[in-house]
């Protein structure tokens, strides 16, 4: 039998928390025949709730959880684990700031980063889901300089799920026949949903989505805007912000990560930019990537119209801003 796999989910109390716990329990992330141990992470006033996850995550008698450590520790939650969901954060209350949001969120993760840095297993794989993803990772990432760069992402694959949605739906297939979006830069409204490259799957082959499509007008608008104002639309019916597919979707990016992604489909990962595609270096920004032996790499080479190269160097603006913000919040 395999030895467990330690992975870590913080603001584990939350509501992404409680739809990804038992997924990651199922196998969901990393695979059926994988036994793991959850460590799950809140702050003092989730505590109790905490508890409360914990005693349904025993109910459920998950065959594969072989332990569960809930602790509002940092130290205790990230020690030894070899994967770390980073979910938990502080919400953009009303009335407040995008400077007070983004300079809570700045020192949080900053500190974790020391924690998973000192304590983490060696070549512990860390996606980051809180808002703002990308910046959350990237000081993450300057905080906890001895952990790879390649191994500190940022979700974006919830956006790319939605947009193979979106053209699921318009052009009538099912949605795993659809391949190749491309989710660039930001995961916030200014991200580009690219659909320039994708196919679907049909009897007669893989064909590409624009001309299936047939409505240049729908693709660089309302298609767009769909994706990037998905999240508000969930927030507008449900009253809460998307948990479920927030949670799948995470599963989604760790399970390609760790186990690969198939033969001639990629995925987007927010990853720290090397410059592809003239995105400037030091950024977390979403590419479209393929991954192999644990490893993600972005995939070179594709063609960008004008069009497309405005909207990438619109996300990448506003990422170096929030960097900027980021760093003025630490002095
Ligand atoms: P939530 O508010 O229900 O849960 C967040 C949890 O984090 C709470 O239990 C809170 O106590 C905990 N927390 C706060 N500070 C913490 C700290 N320092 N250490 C550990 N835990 C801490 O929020 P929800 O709905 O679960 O969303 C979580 C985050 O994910 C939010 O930032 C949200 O904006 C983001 N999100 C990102 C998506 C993406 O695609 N990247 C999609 C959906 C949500």
């Amino acid at each position: 039998a395999k030895d467990p796999v330690r992975v870590l989910v913080t603001g584990a109390a939350g509501q992404i928390g409680y739809a990804l716990v038992p997924m990651i329990a199922r196998g969901i992330m990393l695979g059926p025949d994988q036994p793991v141990i959850l460590h799950m992470l809140d702050i003092a006033p989730a505590a109790e709730a905490l508890n409360g996850v914990k005693m349904e995550l025993v109910d459920a008698a998950f065959p594969l959880l072989k332990g569960v450590v809930a602790t509002t520790d940092p130290v205790e939650a990230c020690t030894g684990v070899n994967v770390a969901v980073m979910v938990g954060g502080f919400p953009r209350k009303e009335g407040m700031e995008r400077k007070d949001v983004m300079s809570k969120n700045v020192s949080i993760y900053k500190s974790q980063a020391s924690a998973l840095e000192k304590h983490a297993a060696a070549n512990c794989k860390v996606l980051v889901v809180a808002n703002p993803a990308n910046t959350n990772a990237l000081i993450l990432k300057e905080f906890a300089p001895s952990i790879p760069e390649k191994n500190i992402t940022c979700l974006t694959r919830l956006d790319h799920n939605r947009a193979l949605g979106q053209i699921s739906e318009k052009v009538n297939v099912q949605v795993s026949d659809v391949k190749n979006v491309i989710i660039w830069g930001n995961h916030s409204s200014t991200q580009y949903p690219d659909v320039t490259h994708a196919t679907v799957t049909t009897s007669a082959g893989e064909k590409p989505v624009p001309a299936l499509v047939n409505d240049d007008e729908w693709l660089k608008s309302g298609f767009i805007s769909t994706v990037q104002q998905r999240g508000a639309a969930i927030i507008k019916a449900r009253k809460f912000s998307s948990a479920l597919s927030a949670a799948s979707s995470a599963c989604d990016h760790i399970r390609d990560w760790v186990c690969g992604t198939p033969e001639g489909t990629w995925v987007s990962m927010g990853v720290y930019s090397d410059g592809s595609y003239n995105v400037p270096a030091g950024l977390i920004y979403s590419f479209p990537v393929t991954c192999r032996n644990g490893e993600w790499s972005i995939v070179q080479g594709l063609s960008i119209d004008e069009f497309s190269r405005k909207k990438l160097d619109l996300t990448a603006e506003e990422l170096t801003e929030e960097k900027a913000l980021a760093y003025s919040c630490l002095s």
